[in-house]
């Protein structure tokens, strides 16, 4: 799976502390024997993720994310695993080996680099196109927007010219395969007239990731057509809920905070203007972990939304999404005009600095939108907005937080305090209680499916825990339980892969990961190695739950075996019958 030897992976990983590592991306805090920190991982606040020192390996205690200082580099960076091992290589100033493939070779080397490659290209072609005749209608239509030259280059537009399969044959023609074409998202397919270009007659947006990498396209046509905006599809590289247009630029612009609009001309409009904190979800709602993705980048997220319906229902869906991921979020008003783009061109860029000045905070806004739907004079029409007004402060966690906003309501209505604040007590006590926010099930969380864990599954894993934690516990377990006893199929290839480490030298718990490709696996994998050994009172006790926990696993190989066998051989049912009573009887001695 990687094309490095696993003694210059080991080497990386020793000269890469996954403490040192971690301490790069988020901020740790020594705890007990562990060091603890807020999970890049999900929506947090508090710090569930432990990294392991001794053991060199993380684990998220809420959503389950863990592995190695490569699995950790992967998951943060949205790297393949090569990649992640240049990253560290690069950081500890290990020297890779060059690289040499044969023809055969390079086709394996990783999916995602060859569309990552081909999306370099693409976007090259697309670039050279739009500075040729045949890109003349695509230039004008760009400097009628008022786009400059340097614009142009910083984001690197381009042109899909009016034939359908233009890239195509550029492509073809340097050797890649339809296959290949196809899963880059680049191509469309279809039965009658078959493979050809996605985009054409557009001009064309290249998406790119905070690594300045082309992981997909967005075009757009000149004029009025429909649709307006073609996007590529989801691929290998391309995950719409994990990416922000203009995030690549936005992270390094050292402003207090960033701005979130809904396109793609916004976002180069703004940073032509000197907005260089502007950034866009990709034609898609906003999502949780995009929210998470900002964290890092910044406390306060401006919104500037369409100032149409659909761009305030836009906002307001946003607005809990950026809650929870512990931002602070206020709303750009851009009135009269519809988004920023627009705004700066008949405004231009110091208006825009004082409407960021006069940013709404998010909870007026959302007041101001409530009000919308009541009038004001009609008596009865006023109880229900106060009703509503009610409902939504008693989403706020009860104490100071409700206070706050509670104040800051009533001082809008011209209410008391104690007005205002005897009303939600009595809409709460009627609607059943002061419930909090429906968080928003964050979608690390929503993954990790809790299978139950009955008491066969629990003994295996923990003995794995207990084989993993030390060598001394792993020799003398290993005398009494091979792999092939344990009748799960994940804890057994984890025990295999430890008596291989046994074997060759030591225990190299992290260095387990590699071998298991599935998330779900490496979660589990995780959980193993990072549980902790139940706390007894003494080494007797401790010596004597070791041993019934070997007893236990080696009767549940029994008791399997036993199962599975062919019912009608007596002759194995009675040997089955006799190893059960061997192991009842057997005295482990763990010393
Ligand atoms: N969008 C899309 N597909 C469409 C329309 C819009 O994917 N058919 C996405 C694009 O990412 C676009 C964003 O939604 O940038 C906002 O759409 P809209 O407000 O209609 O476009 P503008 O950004 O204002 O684009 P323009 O100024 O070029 O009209
Ligand atoms: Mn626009």
């Amino acid at each position: 799976m990687s094309f490095y030897s696993q003694d210059l992976v080991e080497e990386i990983r020793s000269r890469s502390d996954i403490v040192d590592v971690i301490s790069g991306y988020i901020k740790l805090q020594r705890k007990g024997s562990n060091y603890v920190g807020v999970c890049p991982f999900h929506n947090d606040r508090n710090p569930s993720m432990s990294v392991n020192q001794p053991r060199q390996i993380y684990h998220c205690f809420s959503c389950g994310a863990g592995g190695d200082v490569f699995k950790f580099v992967m998951e943060y960076e949205n790297l393949s695993f090569p990649e992640a091992v240049k990253v560290l290589a690069d950081r500890a100033g290990v020297a890779l080996p060059k690289q040499e493939y044969s023809k055969e070779a390079k086709k394996q080397v990783d999916l995602k680099a060859q569309i990552m490659e081909l999306n370099k290209l693409a976007a090259q072609y697309y670039y050279y196109t739009l500075r040729q005749p045949a890109g003349e209608q695509g230039l004008q239509y760009l400097l009628s927007r008022q786009l400059s030259g340097e614009t142009l280059k910083k984001f690197g537009l381009g042109y899909a010219d009016k034939y359908s399969d233009s890239l195509y044959r550029y492509l073809k023609d340097k050797g890649y395969t339809d296959q290949l074409l196809k899963e880059s998202g680049l191509m469309q397919v279809d039965e009658r007239r078959g493979m050809y270009d996605k985009f054409w007659n557009r001009v064309i947006f290249p998406i790119m990731d905070i690594r300045n990498r082309v992981i997909g396209f967005g075009g757009r046509v000149m004029g009025d057509g429909k649709p307006k905006y073609l996007n590529s599809p989801e691929t290998a590289v391309f995950d719409k809920s994990r990416n922000l247009y203009g995030l690549n630029l936005a992270r390094m612009s050292r402003k207090p905070n960033i701005i979130l609009c809904e396109g793609y001309m916004d976002v180069i409009a703004m940073h032509q203007a000197g907005f260089s904190q502007a950034v866009a979800s990709l034609g898609t709602a906003f999502t949780a972990q995009q929210s998470v993705i900002l964290k890092r980048y910044t406390n306060e997220v401006l919104l500037t939304y369409d100032s149409d319906e659909a761009g305030v229902r836009a906002a307001l869906r946003a607005l809990p999404i950026l809650k929870e991921a512990g931002l602070t979020a206020k709303i750009i008003n851009m009135e009269p005009y519809k988004d920023p783009d627009e705004f700066i061109k008949a405004r231009g860029a110091e208006a825009f600095q004082k409407r960021i000045e006069e940013a709404e905070s998010s909870f007026f806004f959302e007041l101001r939108m409530m009000e919308r739907g009541y009038d004001f004079s009609d008596p009865q029409s006023k109880t229900a907005f106060f009703t509503a007004l009610s409902e939504r402060l008693l989403l706020f966690e009860a104490g100071v937080e409700r206070k706050t906003y509670t104040e800051a309501a009533a001082e809008r209505y011209h209410l008391t305090y104690d007005q205002l604040s005897s009303m939600v007590s009595q809409i709460g006590r009627k609607t059943g209680g002061l419930k909090r926010a429906p968080a928003p099930v964050p979608a690390a969380r929503e993954q990790r499916k809790k299978e139950p864990e009955n008491a066969e599954l629990r003994s295996q894993r923990l003995l794995i825990t207990w084989m993993s934690s030390d060598e001394r516990a792993f020799r003398s377990i290993c005398k009494y339980i091979e792999p092939e006893e344990f009748t799960d199929p994940l804890c057994r290839k984890v025990a295999e892969l430890l008596r291989e480490q046994w074997a060759s030298g030591r225990l190299t718990p992290a260095s387990l990961f590699q071998y298991f490709t599935e998330e779900e696996e490496q979660k589990k994998v995780a959980a193993m190695l990072y549980d902790t050994i139940p706390k007894l009172s003494g080494e007797e006790e401790e010596k004597k739950a070791l041993q019934e926990t070997i007893r236990r696993v080696k009767l549940y190989s029994i008791a399997w075996q036993a199962e599975h066998m062919d019912q009608n051989d007596l002759k194995k049912l009675q040997e089955i019958l006799q190893r059960r009573r061997e192991i009842e009887k057997l005295h482990i001695s763990l010393d």
